[in-house]
């Protein structure tokens, strides 16, 4: 089979955000655009003759043809094997997973996560290493300084290689095996959860909804649900997943999942609801009538770690995003573990995961993961709050309850400020750490400020330094601000104000947050001027 060498020019601006190159298809569909990121990518990594390569995607428009581009590529570049999801398909955990498995030297992801798709819509390329964490910024940066002097790339000449089909073709020397893109994942699931407990437990009757948002968990819910452990027909909704999925936002939280809030809500709830987002590494954990926040969520997987067969020998550690709720530090206190705290971006649990230092990670942005991949998993966090109810034999609501009885809540929420002037935002950031002398020991409506910083991160494993990571100021009673900049947004700029509160008092426990947080939600606005700078009245999303 000829090899080809296509000259090309570079095109600017190819650097990887926290999740890969994510664009509007169209800037994809331009001459040599992915081409010439894959080739970056490949000569980074060096010699690759001999070894795997694991590709797929979340089904988005342009899966399909970026796989044809990427394996002809591969096997113009000496691969020996990849392993790639049937139709294109794989979910960003099941892709770290089969990384794992197989031991492969790396595998590439398409995915633009929760961002909308379609032809108007994103697209993304990730790399992920072979411990199955995506690429650490060194290697993202080698790339992209890659893309900026590529001047040619290798291709092979041949027709479009078969997806659908199961098994092993031969591209030149390349073999190429297409994988089931469920079995392996659901395996690894098996493994840690007890499937004849929540077998049972559905065959007496407990319901639930899983949105699947027409996205890429549809494929992994209908075969794990549904046809492993035998919740009925229809427990999966929006499980077909769309090139354009379905024209929404597959971001599993109270706003864009607004079809099972309602469902979660009305009458005849089921008794549980989950949703996850467009590439399967998000979840949101509903009961009946009732939301538990990721944060409380972790908190509560790591207390009820021990029902668990995958988690029973315990704990090492937990790790949580600095503005993620302290709920899990009061666990992980109780369990005599460390709890970690590092700056916004799954890529920090890494090292820690990897090191053997915590077993369970979470992040407010509805993000729950532990050491089975390096990718936070969103129906693991499912099968996991699964497992803790078939074994409980509570509701959410009481499982839920009975921990804010026991530690105390942690009343949380997340303002959001989207699309705000990219310097206004700045300069509201600069102004606020400027008067932080000035609030220090203060005390406002009852609360006294103990510290204010600007969060920075030491790696305990590589002892990297990671600075500028939010501005906290932490109240004496462990109440807690916390202002950043989103780092993922693409309209100007976003502002997060995190808030939140320590109750032990019961009965104001089951209070709503925003009623508890009234007190610090003025606070944030007179520390920072939020309104008076922004122009706005009100966040534009509060989760
Ligand atoms: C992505 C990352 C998460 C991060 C989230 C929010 O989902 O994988 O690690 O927490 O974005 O990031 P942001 O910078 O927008 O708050
Ligand atoms: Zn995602």
């Amino acid at each position: 089979m000829q090899i080809k060498t296509i000259n090309t020019q570079p095109y600017s601006g190819q650097k990887a955000g926290t999740s890969g190159l994510r664009k509007k298809v169209t800037v994809f569909q331009q001459t040599h655009y992915l081409e010439n990121f894959v080739q970056a990518l490949f000569n980074v990594l060096g010699d690759v003759h001999g070894k795997t390569l694991v590709v797929g995607g979340d089904g988005r428009y342009y899966n399909t043809v970026a796989i044809q581009t990427i394996l002809k590529m591969a096997a113009a570049n000496g691969f020996a094997r990849v392993l790639v999801g049937q139709q294109g398909i794989l979910s960003t955990p099941a892709a770290s997973a089969v990384i794992r498995q197989y031991q492969a030297f790396g595998g590439i992801i398409l995915s633009a996560s929760h961002n909308p798709a379609g032809k108007e819509g994103d697209f993304g390329i990730k790399y992920n290493v072979s411990s199955g964490s995506p690429a650490p910024e060194k290697l993202t940066e080698a790339i992209y300084a890659e893309t900026q002097v590529i001047q040619n790339y290798r291709t092979v000449d041949t027709a479009d290689i078969e997806l659908n089909a199961l098994g092993i073709q031969q591209v030149g020397d390349l073999t190429v095996e297409v994988i089931d893109p469920v079995t392996d994942y659901a395996r690894l699931m098996e493994s840690l959860f007890d499937f004849d407990r929540i077998r049972q437990f559905f065959q007496s009757g407990f319901t639930m909804r899983f949105d699947a948002m027409h996205a890429v968990t549809g494929i992994y819910a209908h075969a794990i649900l549904e046809q492993q452990l035998g919740a009925p027909a229809g427990t999966v909704m929006n499980g077909v997943p769309l090139e354009d999925f379905g024209g929404g936002h597959p971001d599993p939280n109270l706003t864009y999942a607004e079809a099972l809030v309602k469902q979660l809500y009305s009458d005849n709830a089921p008794d549980f609801g989950a949703a996850s987002d467009g590439d399967g590494d998000r979840n949101m954990i509903l009961g009946r009538h009732c939301f538990v926040t990721p944060s409380d969520s972790l908190a509560i997987l790591a207390a009820n770690a021990q029902h668990v067969k995958g988690y029973q020998q315990g704990l090492a550690g937990v790790a949580r995003s600095m503005p993620t709720s302290m709920a899990v530090d009061r666990v992980a206190h109780a369990l005599n573990i460390p709890c970690y705290e590092t700056p916004t971006g799954w890529k920090f649990f890494g090292n820690l995961l990897d090191a053997g230092k915590a077993t369970l990670c979470g992040e407010e942005s509805f993000g729950t993961g532990s050491n089975h991949v390096r990718e936070k998993d969103g129906l693991w966090a499912v099968l996991f709050w699964l497992n803790i109810l078939a074994v409980r034999q509570q509701s959410v609501a009481e499982i839920l309850h009975e921990h804010w009885t026991q530690y105390g809540r942690n009343v949380y929420s997340r303002h959001d400020y989207e699309g705000i002037d990219s310097a206004v935002a700045k300069q509201l950031m600069t102004a606020l750490q400027a008067k932080f002398p000035s609030l220090i020991h203060q005390t406002f409506k009852g609360y006294q400020v103990a510290f204010c910083d600007d969060f920075s991160y030491t790696d305990p494993v590589d002892h990297s330094i990671s600075t500028g990571q939010g501005l906290r100021i932490g109240f004496t009673d462990g109440s807690r601000l916390i202002f950043r900049l989103s780092g993922t947004g693409t309209d100007g700029a976003t502002l997060r104000v995190y808030l939140e509160s320590y109750q032990t008092d019961v009965v104001k426990q089951t209070q709503d947050a925003q009623i508890l947080l009234a007190d610090l939600i003025q606070l944030a606005d007179q520390f920072a001027n939020i309104r008076h700078l922004t122009g706005r009245e009100k966040p534009s999303v509060i989760t």
